[in-house]
Protein backbone atom coordinates (compact mmCIF):
# COMPACT_ATOMS: atom_id res chain seq x y z
CA UNK A 1 0.00 0.00 0.00
CA UNK A 2 2.99 2.42 0.94
CA UNK A 3 3.89 2.01 -2.49
CA UNK A 4 2.20 3.96 -5.34
CA UNK A 5 3.33 1.84 -8.03
CA UNK A 6 1.46 -0.59 -6.71
CA UNK A 7 -1.92 -1.03 -8.54
CA UNK A 8 -4.63 -3.59 -6.41
CA UNK A 9 -5.72 -6.35 -8.52
CA UNK A 10 -8.84 -6.19 -10.00
CA UNK A 11 -9.35 -9.68 -11.68
CA UNK A 12 -7.87 -12.48 -10.87
CA UNK A 13 -7.07 -15.80 -13.14
CA UNK A 14 -5.86 -18.76 -12.28
CA UNK A 15 -4.93 -22.50 -13.95
CA UNK A 16 -8.13 -21.92 -16.65
CA UNK A 17 -8.47 -24.84 -18.37
CA UNK A 18 -10.95 -25.44 -21.20
CA UNK A 19 -11.57 -28.67 -23.16
CA UNK A 20 -13.88 -28.75 -26.11
CA UNK A 21 -14.05 -32.27 -27.22
CA UNK A 22 -10.29 -32.95 -26.33
CA UNK A 23 -8.85 -30.10 -27.98
CA UNK A 24 -7.62 -27.71 -24.92
CA UNK A 25 -8.41 -24.39 -25.93
CA UNK A 26 -7.24 -23.01 -22.80
CA UNK A 27 -4.47 -24.42 -21.24
CA UNK A 28 -3.71 -23.53 -17.57
CA UNK A 29 -3.65 -19.17 -17.69
CA UNK A 30 -2.96 -17.57 -15.02
CA UNK A 31 -2.75 -13.58 -14.90
CA UNK A 32 -3.44 -11.01 -13.09
CA UNK A 33 -5.27 -7.23 -14.11
CA UNK A 34 -4.38 -4.17 -12.36
CA UNK A 35 -7.48 -1.99 -11.19
CA UNK A 36 -7.41 1.14 -13.51
CA UNK A 37 -4.56 -0.33 -15.81
CA UNK A 38 -5.19 -1.32 -19.15
CA UNK A 39 -4.48 -4.79 -20.10
CA UNK A 40 -4.10 -6.30 -23.31
CA UNK A 41 -4.36 -10.18 -24.16
CA UNK A 42 -2.93 -10.40 -27.98
CA UNK A 43 -2.08 -14.44 -29.81
CA UNK A 44 -2.37 -15.37 -33.42
CA UNK A 45 -5.90 -16.43 -34.77
CA UNK A 46 -6.87 -19.46 -32.78
CA UNK A 47 -4.67 -18.66 -29.62
CA UNK A 48 -7.77 -18.91 -27.08
CA UNK A 49 -8.38 -15.22 -26.51
CA UNK A 50 -12.03 -15.11 -27.29
CA UNK A 51 -12.30 -18.71 -24.77
CA UNK A 52 -10.87 -17.00 -22.51
CA UNK A 53 -13.01 -13.98 -21.96
CA UNK A 54 -15.65 -16.54 -22.49
CA UNK A 55 -14.62 -17.95 -19.31
CA UNK A 56 -13.97 -15.05 -17.50
CA UNK A 57 -17.34 -13.65 -18.02
CA UNK A 58 -19.51 -16.69 -17.16
CA UNK A 59 -20.35 -17.80 -20.80
CA UNK A 60 -17.97 -20.69 -20.57
CA UNK A 61 -17.56 -22.91 -17.57
CA UNK A 62 -13.88 -24.09 -16.99
CA UNK A 63 -13.14 -27.09 -16.57
CA UNK A 64 -10.43 -26.62 -13.82
CA UNK A 65 -9.17 -23.11 -12.32
CA UNK A 66 -11.20 -20.23 -11.03
CA UNK A 67 -11.46 -16.41 -11.34
CA UNK A 68 -11.06 -13.89 -8.93
CA UNK A 69 -12.84 -10.47 -9.40
CA UNK A 70 -12.45 -7.61 -6.43
CA UNK A 71 -11.64 -10.67 -3.79
CA UNK A 72 -14.79 -12.41 -4.81
CA UNK A 73 -14.55 -16.01 -6.40
CA UNK A 74 -16.75 -15.28 -9.82
CA UNK A 75 -15.91 -18.92 -11.21
CA UNK A 76 -19.13 -20.60 -12.57
CA UNK A 77 -21.64 -17.38 -11.67
CA UNK A 78 -23.53 -16.42 -14.70
CA UNK A 79 -22.88 -13.92 -16.94
CA UNK A 80 -25.86 -11.44 -16.01
CA UNK A 81 -25.20 -11.66 -12.51
CA UNK A 82 -21.40 -10.96 -12.89
CA UNK A 83 -22.38 -8.25 -14.63
CA UNK A 84 -23.89 -6.96 -12.08
CA UNK A 85 -20.60 -6.81 -10.22
CA UNK A 86 -18.83 -4.67 -12.46
CA UNK A 87 -17.97 -6.89 -14.96
CA UNK A 88 -18.74 -5.43 -19.13
CA UNK A 89 -17.76 -6.98 -22.08
CA UNK A 90 -18.22 -6.43 -25.92
CA UNK A 91 -18.40 -9.25 -27.99
CA UNK A 92 -15.81 -9.60 -31.06
CA UNK A 93 -19.23 -9.61 -33.51
CA UNK A 94 -21.16 -6.67 -33.02
CA UNK A 95 -24.03 -7.08 -30.39
CA UNK A 96 -26.78 -4.13 -31.01
CA UNK A 97 -30.25 -4.21 -31.45
CA UNK A 98 -29.81 -3.15 -35.47
CA UNK A 99 -33.26 -2.26 -36.41
CA UNK A 100 -33.45 0.70 -33.17
CA UNK A 101 -31.91 4.26 -32.90
CA UNK A 102 -28.68 4.46 -31.53
CA UNK A 103 -30.77 6.73 -28.71
CA UNK A 104 -33.09 3.79 -27.97
CA UNK A 105 -30.01 1.28 -28.19
CA UNK A 106 -28.30 3.22 -25.18
CA UNK A 107 -31.40 3.82 -23.21
CA UNK A 108 -32.56 0.07 -23.40
CA UNK A 109 -29.09 -0.88 -21.70
CA UNK A 110 -29.84 1.66 -19.32
CA UNK A 111 -33.10 0.60 -18.73
CA UNK A 112 -32.26 -2.90 -18.15
CA UNK A 113 -29.57 -2.02 -15.54
CA UNK A 114 -32.39 -0.36 -13.72
CA UNK A 115 -33.43 -3.02 -11.51
CA UNK A 116 -37.06 -3.36 -10.32
CA UNK A 117 -39.78 -0.92 -9.73
CA UNK A 118 -39.47 0.70 -13.24
CA UNK A 119 -41.90 3.54 -13.68
CA UNK A 120 -41.31 4.23 -17.71
CA UNK A 121 -43.48 7.36 -17.67
CA UNK A 122 -41.92 9.02 -14.22
CA UNK A 123 -38.95 9.53 -12.30
CA UNK A 124 -37.31 6.82 -14.12
CA UNK A 125 -38.06 7.57 -17.60
CA UNK A 126 -36.41 11.40 -17.12
CA UNK A 127 -33.25 9.60 -15.23
CA UNK A 128 -32.87 7.24 -18.17
CA UNK A 129 -33.44 10.07 -20.63
CA UNK A 130 -30.59 12.31 -18.77
CA UNK A 131 -28.26 9.09 -18.62
CA UNK A 132 -28.55 8.06 -22.31
CA UNK A 133 -28.12 11.43 -23.48
CA UNK A 134 -24.82 12.71 -21.46
CA UNK A 135 -23.51 8.52 -22.50
CA UNK A 136 -24.16 9.75 -26.52
CA UNK A 137 -22.79 13.18 -25.50
CA UNK A 138 -19.52 11.11 -23.78
CA UNK A 139 -19.16 8.73 -27.02
CA UNK A 140 -19.70 11.70 -29.74
CA UNK A 141 -22.58 10.13 -30.73
CA UNK A 142 -24.85 13.13 -30.97
CA UNK A 143 -24.97 13.88 -34.82
CA UNK A 144 -26.40 10.11 -35.14
CA UNK A 145 -28.61 9.81 -32.03
CA UNK A 146 -31.62 9.18 -34.36
CA UNK A 147 -30.42 6.99 -36.70
CA UNK A 148 -31.20 3.12 -37.12
CA UNK A 149 -27.91 1.63 -35.41
CA UNK A 150 -27.45 -1.04 -37.92
CA UNK A 151 -27.19 1.03 -40.58
CA UNK A 152 -24.57 2.76 -39.89
CA UNK A 153 -20.92 2.36 -40.28
CA UNK A 154 -18.85 -0.24 -38.45
CA UNK A 155 -17.07 2.01 -36.76
CA UNK A 156 -20.09 3.96 -35.63
CA UNK A 157 -22.15 0.63 -34.28
CA UNK A 158 -19.13 -0.64 -31.90
CA UNK A 159 -18.86 2.91 -30.58
CA UNK A 160 -23.07 2.15 -29.92
CA UNK A 161 -21.84 -0.99 -28.13
CA UNK A 162 -19.44 0.34 -25.71
CA UNK A 163 -22.20 2.76 -24.98
CA UNK A 164 -24.14 -0.12 -24.32
CA UNK A 165 -21.58 -1.77 -22.50
CA UNK A 166 -20.65 1.49 -19.97
CA UNK A 167 -24.49 1.67 -19.46
CA UNK A 168 -23.94 -0.80 -16.54
CA UNK A 169 -21.34 1.25 -14.94
CA UNK A 170 -18.93 -1.13 -14.79
CA UNK A 171 -15.66 -1.21 -13.35
CA UNK A 172 -13.70 -3.11 -15.18
CA UNK A 173 -14.94 -3.52 -19.21
CA UNK A 174 -13.61 -6.58 -21.21
CA UNK A 175 -13.47 -5.64 -25.22
CA UNK A 176 -12.86 -8.43 -27.71
CA UNK A 177 -11.14 -6.88 -30.84
CA UNK A 178 -12.85 -3.65 -30.37
CA UNK A 179 -11.22 -2.24 -33.16
CA UNK A 180 -11.85 -5.28 -35.65
CA UNK A 181 -12.72 -4.59 -39.09
CA UNK A 182 -12.30 -1.13 -38.87
CA UNK A 183 -10.17 1.88 -40.88
CA UNK A 184 -7.73 3.00 -39.68
CA UNK A 185 -9.05 6.33 -39.40
CA UNK A 186 -11.54 4.46 -37.02
CA UNK A 187 -9.27 2.67 -35.06
CA UNK A 188 -7.58 5.77 -34.14
CA UNK A 189 -10.57 7.58 -33.21
CA UNK A 190 -11.93 4.82 -31.31
CA UNK A 191 -8.61 4.20 -28.90
CA UNK A 192 -8.28 7.54 -28.04
CA UNK A 193 -12.12 7.66 -27.41
CA UNK A 194 -12.07 4.97 -25.60
CA UNK A 195 -8.41 5.53 -23.75
CA UNK A 196 -10.22 9.19 -22.95
CA UNK A 197 -13.59 7.52 -21.67
CA UNK A 198 -11.44 4.76 -19.00
CA UNK A 199 -9.09 7.58 -17.98
CA UNK A 200 -12.67 9.72 -17.18
CA UNK A 201 -14.29 7.04 -15.36
CA UNK A 202 -11.14 5.38 -13.55
CA UNK A 203 -12.36 2.71 -15.59
CA UNK A 204 -10.11 -1.06 -15.79
CA UNK A 205 -9.71 -2.56 -19.12
CA UNK A 206 -8.82 -6.21 -20.54
CA UNK A 207 -8.97 -6.17 -24.37
CA UNK A 208 -7.90 -8.44 -27.11
CA UNK A 209 -6.62 -7.04 -30.39
CA UNK A 210 -4.95 -7.86 -33.69
CA UNK A 211 -3.22 -4.21 -34.23
CA UNK A 212 -0.21 -4.15 -32.71
CA UNK A 213 -0.18 -0.02 -32.83
CA UNK A 214 -2.96 0.20 -30.41
CA UNK A 215 -2.12 -2.59 -28.05
CA UNK A 216 1.61 -1.13 -27.55
CA UNK A 217 0.31 2.59 -26.98
CA UNK A 218 -2.16 2.10 -24.54
CA UNK A 219 -1.71 -1.20 -22.78
CA UNK A 220 0.35 -0.79 -19.60
CA UNK A 221 0.37 -4.69 -19.41
CA UNK A 222 0.18 -7.19 -21.94
CA UNK A 223 -0.54 -10.73 -21.68
CA UNK A 224 1.08 -13.24 -24.45
CA UNK A 225 -1.35 -15.97 -25.36
CA UNK A 226 -0.46 -19.00 -27.59
CA UNK A 227 -1.98 -22.40 -28.13
CA UNK A 228 -3.74 -22.03 -25.07
CA UNK A 229 -1.18 -20.86 -22.73
CA UNK A 230 0.40 -17.45 -21.90
CA UNK A 231 3.98 -17.89 -23.00
CA UNK A 232 4.95 -14.09 -21.65
CA UNK A 233 3.14 -11.50 -18.95
CA UNK A 234 4.58 -7.87 -18.97
CA UNK A 235 5.11 -4.51 -19.76
CA UNK A 236 5.31 -3.91 -23.26
CA UNK A 237 8.92 -3.20 -23.52
CA UNK A 238 9.44 -6.20 -21.83
CA UNK A 239 6.71 -8.18 -24.61
CA UNK A 240 8.18 -6.53 -27.55
CA UNK A 241 11.91 -7.64 -26.09
CA UNK A 242 10.88 -11.41 -25.49
CA UNK A 243 12.10 -13.60 -27.65
CA UNK A 244 9.79 -16.28 -27.84
CA UNK A 245 7.01 -13.89 -28.51
CA UNK A 246 9.11 -12.61 -31.33
CA UNK A 247 9.03 -15.98 -32.88
CA UNK A 248 5.75 -17.05 -32.91
CA UNK A 249 3.67 -14.01 -32.52
CA UNK A 250 5.51 -10.56 -33.34
CA UNK A 251 7.79 -11.56 -36.26
CA UNK A 252 11.51 -10.94 -36.93
CA UNK A 253 11.49 -6.66 -37.90
CA UNK A 254 7.80 -5.79 -37.00
CA UNK A 255 8.61 -4.16 -33.79
N1 LIG B 1 -17.31 -23.76 -28.72
C1 LIG B 1 -16.22 -24.30 -29.27
N2 LIG B 1 -16.20 -25.60 -29.66
C2 LIG B 1 -15.11 -26.16 -30.20
N3 LIG B 1 -13.93 -25.50 -30.40
C3 LIG B 1 -13.89 -24.22 -30.04
C4 LIG B 1 -15.01 -23.54 -29.46
N4 LIG B 1 -14.67 -22.26 -29.19
C5 LIG B 1 -13.39 -22.13 -29.59
N5 LIG B 1 -12.91 -23.31 -30.09
C6 LIG B 1 -11.57 -23.55 -30.60
O1 LIG B 1 -10.65 -23.10 -29.61
C7 LIG B 1 -9.55 -22.44 -30.20
C8 LIG B 1 -9.43 -21.03 -29.66
O2 LIG B 1 -10.49 -20.25 -30.19
P1 LIG B 1 -10.71 -18.73 -29.81
O3 LIG B 1 -11.92 -18.26 -30.52
O4 LIG B 1 -10.69 -18.60 -28.33
O5 LIG B 1 -9.39 -18.07 -30.41
P2 LIG B 1 -9.01 -16.51 -30.56
O6 LIG B 1 -7.66 -16.34 -29.99
O7 LIG B 1 -10.09 -15.67 -30.03
O8 LIG B 1 -8.91 -16.36 -32.15
P3 LIG B 1 -9.23 -15.08 -33.09
O9 LIG B 1 -8.01 -14.21 -33.03
O10 LIG B 1 -9.41 -15.70 -34.45
O11 LIG B 1 -10.47 -14.42 -32.58
C9 LIG B 1 -9.77 -22.49 -31.71
O12 LIG B 1 -9.04 -23.58 -32.22
C10 LIG B 1 -11.26 -22.72 -31.84
O13 LIG B 1 -11.56 -23.42 -33.02
MG1 LIG C 1 -11.34 -14.29 -30.82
Amino acid sequence: MSDPQKHETMLEVTNLKKSFSGFVATNDVSFTVEKDRTTAVIGPNGAGKSTLFNLITGHLLPDHGKVVLEGRDITGIAPHKICGMGMARSFQRTNIFPKLTVYDNIQAAFIAHGGRGLDMWGVANRQFRDKTESMIEQLALRDVARTIAGEMSHGAQKQVELGIALAGEPRILLLDEPTAGMSAQETHESIALLDRIAKARGLTLLFTEHDMEVVFSISHKIAVLHQGRIIATGTPDEVRNNEEVRRVYLGGDKH
